[in-house]
Parts: structure tokens; C-alpha cells; sequence
């Protein structure tokens, strides 16, 4: 978001270490910039591995356990069977060339160390660019110690990207029209030489000349300084200035922003405005005084300044992690850290409880991003609501209720081992039979079911069903006979999956619980279909279609795809097709990727059933892209498998093996938007390029790409930020669907602008 400065000689080296070392470890003090360096890094070396690279964030992380999904979550990888997540990692990473950026681990080292060892053993393509105070001290590591920005000497000119241009640069920025000239020249660098030229300290020091001119900053810095050390003028560790720089910028915060500043550090990652809102006002905050204080200290750097917000999304705001740190042990000392964490906690589970409560409501996708972009947030949650032994959350019930609040979550976002992660953590806690044991136990069950571990699942079931029968939770046995229903479908057992089924609607119908009777007809249209009652199942859809509203979509989608398969069975081949589509219009927009695949591989068998074979190998192709990161087609069970044996069997009869193959290769290796977009309008060829609306300015930089030109070298020739240009190059790949310069290439010479011979 900043100007970078300097750095080149530290770039010049990474770049030849990520030659030949599989693990590089960028340490140094906090605020040095050692993500900062990190991400030019990749940036700068990315493109020499073939699968691109994936930055993963650490820094809100406070789980050690967590480690894996979060790498899991950067790559893609849905959780949706019952591999370890570590498991799940390393296989879909074993036969890949990336990149992987693990940034700030130092909290985290536990969690990192073993993955990244297994990663080294296990995946020859991968090597990982980690960023950590502390080396993670561990065999065939590159410890590449990041020190601060060079300090010129006082009577010398100003080099090039030392310490003195980014102060320069945001002192810029605070006061429009500052320069460095040669009568403030030596106050600059003797500023910069109090600070260690450490980064985030020199970027505090410059918003204050706002309010104080240069000289009078310098001043009262080296006096500062100088009451530091007993009045001697020596060098401080760089830890201790950086601190000395963050104490100065909090004493001089107004006291509404330092209670602020503190409160905000229950926040993991990000935060939104109603979210400051509604959990740091209290005492001497009102809650309409937060957003004056925020701004106040956004203005003064320690809050940083949101990315524009996409479409109507709330804009997120962020603490660095030391600011936070800092923050952290304020609140703590003020004693104010137990209420904090409370609404903290009393806010996500509004939200939770929000989304589950209105999950059959208009417009679903946005409170479902809405959420999802809270993900750390409601680790905190969870990890606060679930206390430390001896305080009085450790019975485990607020947990339970948040944890249990997420059900659809942990559904639609596909977290299904994160979240039975976090049932079996709190479960030991809820040992008494309670309400709240039945509704976590009903909790574990479904994302069980959707693992694929049926024992499991059903054994959970029925002890939530006895548990809510005994202690008066209608509403969670009414679920849970409605969840037994689908795990006993999935099992095969269709007697007793109609007998649960039953039991299910007559309390769903009594509770008047609408979503519940949404999932159940689900579950029955299921149970029909795979029963061979084709009409019947199209009719239990129809009546659940009839009960949803236009914003839903997650449900909507599931009871189209089923209907799309009840209509094959009957040879109603054109109308399959178009509940397919449209279902996987839903899972798309969704991003549910198990629902993609499944949606891609109904289309395969009704293109089949079409005699369309090209399409049939062109989108078994594409699906089996989306299954590998999945582990196992259709989850292993075997309603579907034979189906789609006989979509394969036909398409290669008809094409022969080889030509075949060839279709199946290209599904495969397009990109997933281009292969929803080809699905979906039915047609086999992507639209040619000209069609393809990239916008004036995307020409004008694919043109430059296919000259050579590197996105550095395009951003200094058009004056545009780097990040600009790698966010059109982005957008260019995604509309042409090609990974590539040279598919690009290839794509931009085809004489009339058309699509390559598929
Ligand atoms: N080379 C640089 N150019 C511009 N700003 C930088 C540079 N290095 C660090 N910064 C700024 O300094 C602050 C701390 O940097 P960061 O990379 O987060 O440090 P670390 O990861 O070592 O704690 C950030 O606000 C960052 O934007
Ligand atoms: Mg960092």
C-alpha cells in the first residue's frame, strides 16, 4: 500500500538463494520489514515455479495446530474428507513447483516446524520463504538475517534506499510537500539514526510531523532517548528503540485512542467499523466516540489504512503485529482484558447465530462473505470463549454455543476439520449431559457425514438425539433426526433413513423450523432418487425449491443438482442439463468446490447421454482437477461412480483413447472461471479473444507482456504502482483463462483473435 524502498542488494541475494535452497528464513527485529521484503521477493521469484506462489499469513495465528489448515485455506485445498490436514498439504504439494511464503511465524514455530519439514522430505518442487524473529532452527534452513535500512553518514549526500528517503516518502505523505533539503538534511539523518533506520519506527516518527516540526521531533526524540539510557548517548538494542518509538507514538495518542489501540488487539487479523464498535466502547469510550478515535489512529500510522473494500463489503482495517502486541500488553495491565474479550466474543457469536437463524434469507452469499472474512476472528472467539483452566468459561458452554452457532458455517465453507477440530476440543469440557453436549454432538456429527465417516456421524447422532430428547432440546433433536436421515442414506441403510426421516419432519413441522425442513427435503429427494423413485424425488426438490427464497443459494444449489440427476434417470436429458447449469451457477458463486466438481460431473454424463464426447472428456477433465485437491472422487461413495464410469466408458469409445485424452488434458488445465463459464452456457469453445472484453488498459499491458517485458519493468514504463500491474496481469490470465506469458502469447498471435483448435 506504501511506497518500498531500497532492498536491492537483500533482493539480489534471496533471489539466488530461492535458486538452489529449499528453505529460507528471513529473521530480524520486529518492524524491520521482513514481510515487506518477503512479498517483493516472491513477487520477484514467483514466476519461476510453475504453480505460482502462496502467501500465508501467520500473524493473527495463535494455534499451533492451526498451522496446516491455514496453509490449506491459502492453497484452496477444501477440508472435506477425513485426511489430517498436515496429510491433505503435503499430498496435494508433493508433485507441485511453488512457492511458499509462511509470514511471521515466531508465534507459530511449533505448528511451521514439522509441516515445512515434512514439505522438504515429501514435496521436491516446494520451497518455502518463511519470515520469523527466530530462525525455525531446523536442518537444511538458510537463516537470512534482514537488517534495518542503511543510515547515511551525517555530512554525506543521500543515497538511494536508505532510511532517509522512506522518511522522505512518508513524511511526504503526512505533510504534503516536505522534501528533504540540505538545511533539514542533517535532522532528518540524525532522526533516522535514533531510530536504527528500523522501518516501522522511522514511519511513526514522520506522521508527528503533523503536528510538530522537524526540529522540535528530532529534539524531543533524543531526549527521549537520552532518559532511556541514564542520559548517556549509547545504541539501544533495535527491539528497545522500536519500543521507545511505539511507547512515543501511544503517549502521545489522546486517551480515547490509547483505550482504543488496546481494546483493538482482541481483534486476529482484521476488523471492520461496527465490529471496533460494538466491542471496544465501553467506560470512557462511547460507542459513537470510536470511529473519531479510529480515524485518529489511522492518521497517526498505527492503524492501517483499509484496501478499497470490494463491491459493498465492509472496508477491514488492520494493527501490524507489533502495534497490536503493544496494544495487548496495554490491555492486559489495564486490567480491562476479561470484559474485552467478552464482547469480543459476544459479537461473533451474534453474528454466528445471525447467519444460522436467517441462513434460508435473502442475500446469503453476502453474509456468508461476510463472515468468512472474519475467519480469524472466530478462532479467537472460540479460542477465548473456551478459557483457560480454572476461569469460569472453562465449562465450555459459551464455547459449545458458538462453536455449535457455526454449524452452517463449518457446512458451507467447507471447514469441515477445523471444525470437528474445535468440537473435540471443547466436548471434553461439556462432560455433563447438557443441551449444549447435544448440540455439539449434533455439530461433529454433520461435518462427520460430510467426511465421509458414517460410523462416526451416525453414533454422534444418536447420542445427540438422546441427549436433546432427555433435556428438552426439541429444536436440536428435530436436527438431528434430520441429519440421521442423510448419514443413513449415505450408508446405504434406505429403510432406516426413511424411518429418520419421518421422525424428523413431524418435530421439523411442530418446531415450524424452515431450513431444517429445507435440509430434509434434501435428504429425502436423495433418498428417492437413490431408491429409484425418480418423480417422487423431483417432487420433494420442488416442494423445498418452493420454500427458499430468491437470496438463497447454498440449499437451492443441492436440490437442483439432485433434480438434474432425477431428470437423466427419466431421459429427460435437456431439462437435466439446465437444472445442472443452473445449480452450478449456485456452487460457483458459492465457491463450494466439492459442489463444482460434482455439478461438472452430472454435466459430463448428460453430455454423454447427448453423444456431445468432446464435452463429456473435456469436463471429466476439469473435475478431476478439482478431485485431486479433494483426495477421492465423489468423497468415495458410490452412488455416483458408476455413472460417471459410463460417461467415461462411452466418450473414449467414441473418440478413441488418445484423442480422448487429449480433451481430458485441456478440461484439466483450464482455469476453473473459463470452465464454469463454458459449462454453464453450454457451449464447448471458449469465446475468442476479442470477445473476451479486456479492457483498454489490460490490452495495452498484455501487449507489453508478450513483448518480455517483466510487471516491474511495465509499471516503470506506463508509471504505474507494481501492484497495479500485477493485479491486471491477474485479471487478464483469469479473462483469457491461460497460466502462462507464453499461453499468452500464443493467444494474442492467433491471426484473427480466435480461440486455439480445441
Ligand atoms: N523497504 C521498505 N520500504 C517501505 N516501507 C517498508 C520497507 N520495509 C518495511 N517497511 C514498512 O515498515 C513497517 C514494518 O515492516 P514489516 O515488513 O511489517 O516488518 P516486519 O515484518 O519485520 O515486522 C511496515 O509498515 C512496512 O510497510
Ligand atoms: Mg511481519
Amino acid at each position: 500500500m506504501t511506497g518500498f524502498v531500497g532492498r536491492s542488494r537483500e533482493l539480489d541475494a534471496l533471489a539466488e538463494l530461492l535458486e538452489s535452497a529449499r528453505l529460507v528464513t528471513i529473521t530480524g527485529t520486529a518492524g524491520v520489514g521482513k514481510t515487506r521484503v518477503a512479498l517483493r521477493a516472491a513477487a520477484d521469484n514467483g514466476g519461476r515455479f510453475a504453480d505460482g506462489v502462496c502467501v500465508t499469513e501467520l500473524g493473527g495465528l495463535r494455534d499451533l495446530d492451526l498451522v496446516p489448515h491455514t496453509v490449506a485455506a491459502t492453497l484452496g485445498l477444501p477440508e472435506q474428507d477425513a485426511r489430517s490436514e498436515a496429510g491433505a498439504v503435503i499430498d496435494y504439494l508433493s508433485d507441485r513447483q511453488l512457492l511458499l511464503v509462511l509470514d511471521t511465524c515466531e508465534h507459530v514455530i511449533g505448528g511451521c516446524a514439522p509441516l515445512v519439514a515434512a514439505l522438504l522430505r515429501e514435496a521436491p518442487g516446494v520451497t518455502v520463504l518463511a519470515t520469523s524473529r527466530q530462525p525455525l532452527d531446523m536442518p537444511g534452513e538458510h537463516v537470512f538475517p534482514l537488517l534495518p535500512l542503511p543510515v547515511p553518514e551525517p555530512g554525506t549526500a543521500v543515497g538511494d534506499g536508505d532510511a532517509v528517503e522512506l522518511f522522505a516518502q512518508r513524511a511526504a505523505a503526512a505533510v504534503p510537500g516536505f522534501t528533504v533539503t540540505d538545511e533539514n538534511r542533517c535532522d532528518v539523518i540524525q532522526l533516522c539514526r535514533r531510530l536504527d533506520g528500523i522501518p516501522l519506527a522511522i514511519e511513526l516518527a514522520a506522521v508527528q510531523l503533523r503536528a510538530t516540526p522537524l526540529r522540535a521531533l528530532s529534539g524531543r526524540l533524543e531526549h527521549r532517548f537520552l532518559m532511556l539510557t541514564g542520559g548517556v548517548s549509547v545504541a539501544l538494542p533495535h527491539q528497545q528503540t522500536l519500543r521507545a518509538a511505539v511507547q512515543w507514538s501511544y503517549d502521545l495518542c489522546s486517551p480515547a485512542e490509547r483505550v482504543l489501540w488496546a481494546r483493538l488487539s482482541v481483534f486476529a487479523g482484521s476488523f471492520t467499523i461496527p465490529a471496533a464498535e460494538d466491542v471496544c466502547a465501553g467506560g470512557i469510550l462511547d460507542h459513537s466516540d470510536v470511529l473519531a478515535a479510529l480515524i485518529g489512529l489511522v492518521d497517526n500510522s498505527v492503524v492501517l489504512r483499509p484496501e478499497e473494500p470490494e463491491g459493498d463489503e465492509e472496508p477491514r482495517y488492520r494493527l501490524l503485529d507489533t502495534i497490536s502486541e503493544f496494544g495487548a500488553e496495554q490491555l492486559a495491565d489495564s486490567g480491562e482484558q476479561a470484559p474485552t474479550r467478552h464482547r469480543h466474543i459476544a459479537y461473533f457469536l451474534g453474528l454466528a447465530e445471525d447467519f444460522a437463524r436467517h441462513d434460508k434469507d435473502g442475500d446469503q452469499l453476502a453474509r456468508f462473505r461476510a463472515l468468512r472474512g472474519e475467519h480469524p476472528n472466530l478462532r479467537a472467539a472460540l479460542r477465548y470463549a473456551l478459557g483457560p483452566p480454572g476461569t469460569a468459561e472453562d465449562d465450555g458452554r459459551l464455547a459449545a454455543r458458538l462453536a455449535s452457532a457455526l454449524r452452517p458455517y463449518w457446512e458451507i465453507s467447507g471447514l469441515l476439520r477445523e471444525g470437528r477440530l474445535w468440537l473435540d476440543r471443547i466436548l471434553p469440557h461439556l462432560a455433563a449431559p447438557a443441551a449444549e453436549r447435544a448440540w455439539l454432538l449434533l455439530t461433529r456429527g454433520v461435518l462427520a457425514i460430510f467426511q465421509g465417516e458414517l460410523h462416526e456421524a451416525t453414533a454422534d447422532l444418536e447420542a445427540s438425539i438422546a441427549l436433546a430428547e432427555e433435556h428438552g432440546g426439541e429444536l436440536a433433536c428435530a436436527l438431528g433426526y434430520t441429519y440421521l436421515c442423510l448419514a443413513f442414506v449415505f450408508s446405504g441403510r434406505h429403510s432406516e433413513a426413511a424411518v429418520a426421516g419421518a421422525a424428523a419432519e413431524e418435530r421439523l413441522d411442530a418446531a415450524g423450523h424452515l431450513s431444517g425442513l429445507v435440509s430434509l427435503d434434501i435428504h429425502l429427494g436423495y433418498l428417492y432418487l437413490l431408491t429409484g423413485s425418480a418423480d417422487k424425488a423431483i417432487d420433494r426438490c420442488a416442494q423445498g425449491l418452493r420454500r427458499l427464497d430468491d437470496g438463497e443459494r447454498w440449499a437451492r444449489s443441492y436440490l437442483q443438482v439432485i433434480t438434474a440427476l432425477a431428470l437423466y434417470l427419466q431421459g429427460n436429458i435437456e431439462a437435466g442439463s439446465t437444472a445442472a447449469r443452473d445449480s452450478l451457477r449456485l456452487k460457483n458463486e458459492v465457491g463450494d468446490i466439492t459442489g463444482i466438481a460434482y455439478c461438472l460431473e452430472m454435466l459430463a454424463i448428460l453430455a454423454a447421454a447427448q453423444q456431445r464426447y468432446k464435452r463429456t472428456a473435456s469436463l471429466l477433465g476439469a473435475a478431476d482437477t478439482l478431485w485431486e485437491r479433494m483426495g477421492e472422487r465423489f468423497g468415495g461413495t458410490a452412488a455416483m461412480e458408476g455413472f460417471h464410469q459410463q460417461a467415461e466408458r462411452a466418450a473414449r469409445d467414441a473418440l478413441g483413447s488418445k484423442r480422448y485424452e487429449k480433451l481430458f488434458r485441456d478440461g484439466a488445465g483450464r482455469e476453473l472461471s473459463m470452465t464454469v463459464d463454458l459449462a454453464t452456457s453450454d457451449t464447448d469453445k471458449p469465446p475468442p479473444v476479442s470477445q473476451r472484453s479486456l479492457t483498454k488498459r489490460e490490452r495495452e499491458i498484455a501487449a507489453l507482456v508478450c513483448e518480455g517485458l517483466t510487471n516491474g519493468q511495465i509499471a516503470r514504463r506506463l508509471v504505474i504502482s507494481r501492484r497495479t500491474v500485477d493485479t491486471h496481469v491477474a485479471s487478464i490470465y483469469a479473462k483469457l483463462g491461460v497460466s502462462s506469458r507464453v499461453q499468452l502469447a500464443t493467444w494474442l498471435g492467433q491471426p484473427s483473435g480466435s480461440a486455439p483448435a480445441e
